[in-house]
């Protein structure tokens, strides 16, 4: 099968193109190299992928000869994250949903086009989710009052009783109500392919992801990133509110695997969440990074409440366990996979 995969120099879209390759796919790899993102190309593109350096923005008919005969297109070129959004609105906003606007116009050039598989985010849920009280099954928004966070009570609970509540894993039928710019960028993607017939879209909702060839020290470095870069160098973490946030970490592998198995088998459902589904605390998340780079380095527990921060973060994985036919990786096995390398 021949499969273009847009942002093929990045973190995800490498690990993609090599589970491809490994497929036995021929792969054309597009990628802007984006320079708030690159100084150079990364040591890890590949000699047998034919890689078009250019941004999707300037991609107008007519089509590159040699995407005529594309069979399967895996969209993740996107500009991360929330903090670049928020200072380059205009050019987050164009890349990610303008670039997306103008790859469509590729697509309706290509005959022999089978499957699409976009890139979605959790980003798009907002703070969507939901919490339920243990004795009483009183259901609860994520919102938090800043009276019991000046206090020092970080924790969902119920308004009467100060009950705890538990968050509920967040399903793919939950409407999106993303919070900033990157979010709304990436619901604008999404939108985009409303009216796309030209072949099956499936669209991959990815929590925060880790693997080897994360950024552990960009502009846009993720908690679980920061976190591992941290540690790796014998910094203690500092962990805002009690260290007991929860969050679900997908490991980059099983967003591979799930991109085999939409290529190979198809997908019945138009999004699928991509998440271990399995909350892990941050202060447990220090714990087994600490044991897998071997540094004996204890967070440091700061307390404080950052604006716009979810208290949990969880996703629901029936659907990806279905598409994977097995549970995704729990982020204790998976964090030996991407930062065992940095063992001491
Ligand atoms: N990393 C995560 O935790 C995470 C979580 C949710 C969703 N996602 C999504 O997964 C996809 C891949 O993310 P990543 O972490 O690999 O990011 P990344 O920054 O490592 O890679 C993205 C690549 O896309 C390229 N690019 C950006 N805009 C482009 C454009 N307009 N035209 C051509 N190329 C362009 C960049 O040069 C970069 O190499 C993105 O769509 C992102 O929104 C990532």
């Amino acid at each position: 099968m021949k499969v273009l995969v847009t942002g093929a120099a990045g973190f995800i879209g490498s690990h993609v193109v090599d589970g491809l390759r490994a497929a036995g796919c021929q792969v054309i790899g597009l990628d802007s190299l984006d320079p708030g993102t690159w100084t150079r190309p990364p040591s890890y593109l590949r000699a047998d992928v034919d890689y078009i350096f250019t941004d999707l923005r300037h991609c107008v008919p007519p089509l590159d000869p040699r995407l005529r005969d594309v069979e399967a297109v895996i969209h993740l070129a996107a500009l991360g994250g929330v903090g670049r959004a928020g200072l380059e609105p205009g050019n987050v906003l164009t890349a990610n949903a303008g670039g997306t606007a103008r790859l469509i116009d590729l697509l309706q050039a290509m005959p022999q086009l089978q499957r699409v598989v976009l890139a979605g985010s959790f980003s798009v849920y907002g703070s969507n989710y939901q919490y339920r009280v243990p004795s009483t099954g009183r259901m609860l928004t994520a919102a938090r009052r800043q009276a019991d966070l000046d206090a020092g009570c970080f924790d969902v609970m119920d308004p009467d009783t100060g009950e705890v509540a538990d968050i509920l894993p967040i399903g793919e039928a939950t409407p999106p109500a993303p919070l900033e710019g990157y979010g709304a960028s990436k619901y604008m993607q999404e939108l985009c392919f409303r009216a796309f017939t030209a072949a099956p879209v499936t669209i991959l909702r990815f929590s925060s992801v880790y693997g080897t060839r994360l950024r552990l020290d960009d502009g846009e470095a993720t908690i679980i990133a920061k976190l591992a870069g941290w540690i790796a160098r014998g910094d203690a973490p500092s962990l805002y509110e009690d260290g007991r946030q929860i969050r679900d970490w997908a490991y980059v592998g099983d967003i591979v695997e799930a991109v085999g198995a939409v290529l190979e088998r198809g997908c019945r459902w138009p999004i699928v969440n991509v998440c271990s589904g399995e909350p892990t605390t941050l202060l447990q998340a220090c714990h087994t990074l600490a044991g897998v780079v071997g540094r004996a380095v204890e967070p440091k527990v700061v307390g404080g409440f950052r604006f716009g921060d979810m208290r949990h973060c969880l996703g629901d994985r029936s659907r990806l366990t279905a598409l994977l036919g097995r549970a995704p990786c729990r982020f204790e096995d998976g964090a030996g996979l991407a930062f065992g390398e940095l063992r001491r």
